[in-house]
């Protein structure tokens, strides 16, 4: 880990500069329109994990809102790896992302001739055990985002309301839902356990594919955990045994408390602490005997 007072590496239009030296321009249109995408890699002992997952969904964010990443798969792999190694991260993760570059505001996209601006940063923490192994509150709220949520897009005004709401409401997550059937959390994907099924909600237009979520989903299958990747209901959240949400930071969480009532009896359930110690075999497996 750095010392105080070092300045912190990031990456700059394929360069590894001081963050001191980036200058963000006022016509950034990732500034502007929240015309870009981003991507959150979580890095434990030094190693990506998941790290190929998540620079693939970079560039599936990228096509789908007809962004061009100059840059090839590996070019990718080897900049951020190299901005960990510079940085010395040994715990935490890497945030990345790309716009659509610098031109006179306009809704139109810019002439091709307009570069993309991609910068990247990493950020040093360690695994958030207390919400882990205790589980947290969550709160329900419409879900007022547009319909290309697959997108991880820099547009997160309806997660940022969600997150807030929930906040305020004195719980750690926002459940989102449409016309009362339950989309995803504001920064995770929502999964019930009824009768001793996984169900979560599919990989549509309404969710972002989670990797943690895929990586959840693979394991229960390794492991004869029967899934259902299919919508469910306000009801059926708050009859569930078991809740839990998924994401990058927040590994497998579970929650025990919606809108007040208590989940099945309050405490993590048996099928969410076996999900959680499967994913801690994964990160061992990807990125050597870390120290959970
Ligand atoms: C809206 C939303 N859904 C789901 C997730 C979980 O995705 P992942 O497991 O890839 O971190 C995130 C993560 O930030 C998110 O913002």
């Amino acid at each position: 880990m750095r010392g105080v007072g070092i300045v912190m590496k990031v990456i700059w239009q394929g360069n590894i500069v001081d963050r001191m030296d980036v200058h963000v321009d006022i016509e950034d249109r990732g500034y502007q329109f929240g015309d870009g995408i981003y991507e959150v890699i979580r890095v434990y002992k030094g190693c990506l994990f998941t790290g190929k997952e998540h620079i693939n969904r970079l560039y599936e964010s990228a096509s789908k809102v007809r962004l061009h990443i100059p840059y090839s798969f590996q070019q990718m792999v080897d900049m951020l790896t190299r901005l960990v190694k510079e940085n010395e991260l040994q715990n935490g993760s890497i945030y990345v992302q790309v716009t659509r570059g610098v031109s006179p505001r306009n809704h139109l996209f810019p002439p091709a001739t307009v570069e993309t601006i991609l910068s990247a940063y990493t950020k040093e923490f360690s695994r958030p055990v207390e919400t882990i192994y205790n589980g947290v509150k969550a709160k329900t709220v419409e879900d007022i985002r547009w319909l290309k949520c697959d997108v991880k897009s820099l547009n997160l005004l309806g997660n940022v309301l969600a997150k807030q709401s929930a906040y305020e409401a004195g719980c750690f997550e926002a459940i989102q839902h449409r016309i009362g059937m339950v989309t995803e959390g504001s920064a995770s994907n929502i999964a019930i356990v009824v009768d001793g099924k996984v169900k979560t909600h599919p990989a549509n237009h309404l969710i972002l594919n989670g990797i943690v979520r895929q990586v959840m989903l693979q394991t229960c299958v390794s492991n004869h955990i029967q899934v259902d990747e299919a919508p469910f209901t306000l009801e059926d959240l708050m009859r569930a045994d078991e809740i839990f949400m998924t994401s990058t930071t927040s590994e497998i969480t579970p929650i025990v408390e919606v809108d007040g009532t208590i989940i099945g009896n309050g405490m993590p359930g048996p099928i969410t602490k076996k999900l959680q110690s499967y994913y801690e075999e994964e990160i061992k497996k990807q990125c050597g005997s870390y120290c959970l």
